[in-house]
């Protein structure tokens, strides 16, 4: 029986994806090279050291490990930065309504993110409140489609991984709930997401009744 929702959180509850897009475009641009839409789906969900390593990889080139450290800073100065601004405008259509109707049903709530900014993010939108577990990219030493993010999550809500379900835009991050042995809803395209239990495109008009669906 499932008893709890675990969430990612860039692209799932806040539109935060697109800023880091932003940000890695920016610093590849700087670097000399192009960086598209279809790239960046490789970098959701992974680690910010990982990230940059992909798009290294896209860029054909390589730096020491000093380099790199300060690649991986200035693209996140710019990532703060953008979402400095950030408030509850930026909170997905239907997410809050979701995550209510889910206390109501006496679902419990976590938040499975590898991003070090999570935090911040859900003070800025007013969000923290809905969450019984937070585990961000600082509790968490493996990034997705590693599972640590979402056992530590059902850890944290005291439930088996068989009794959550996830919420994921990223295909490492669909990859990273089989691996948990949990359901997943994949948000977004289902071309890119085929590998998940369902696709929604959003939380608008979304009850707890897609839990039984599953
Ligand atoms: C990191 C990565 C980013 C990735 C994100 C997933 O965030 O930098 O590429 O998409 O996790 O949520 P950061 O810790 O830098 O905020
Ligand atoms: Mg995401």
């Amino acid at each position: 029986m499932i008893k709890g929702c675990i969430f990612d959180l860039d692209g799932v509850v806040v539109d935060t994806a697109k800023y880091h897009y932003l940000a890695w475009k920016r610093l590849a641009n700087e670097l000399g090279f192009e960086f598209t839409e279809k790239d960046n789906e490789r970098l959701k969900g992974v680690s910010r050291m990982k990230s940059l390593e992909i798009l290294l990889e896209i860029g054909n080139l390589s730096f020491d490990e000093e380099t790199k450290l300060k690649l991986a800073e200035k693209k996140n100065n710019w990532y703060v930065q953008y979402i400095s601004k950030m408030d509850e405008s930026e909170i997905l259509p239907g997410v809050k309504e979701f995550l209510s109707q889910l206390k109501e049903n006496g679902y419990k709530i976590a938040l499975g993110s590898v991003s070090k900014n999570a935090m911040i993010i859900l003070e800025n939108t007013n969000l923290k409140q809905y969450f019984d577990a937070i585990i961000d990219g600082n509790k968490v030493t493996k990034a997705k489609p590693d599972p640590e993010v979402f056992l530590k999550g059902a850890e944290e809500l005291n439930l088996k991984p068989e009794e959550c379900i996830v919420f994921e835009d990223a295909i490492a991050g669909i990859e990273a709930a089989r691996r948990a042995n949990m359901k997943v809803v994949g948000v977004g395209s289902k071309e890119i997401l085929k590998d998940a239990d369902m696709v929604i495109e959003g939380f608008k008009n979304v009850s707890v009744d897609i839990i039984k669906a599953l």
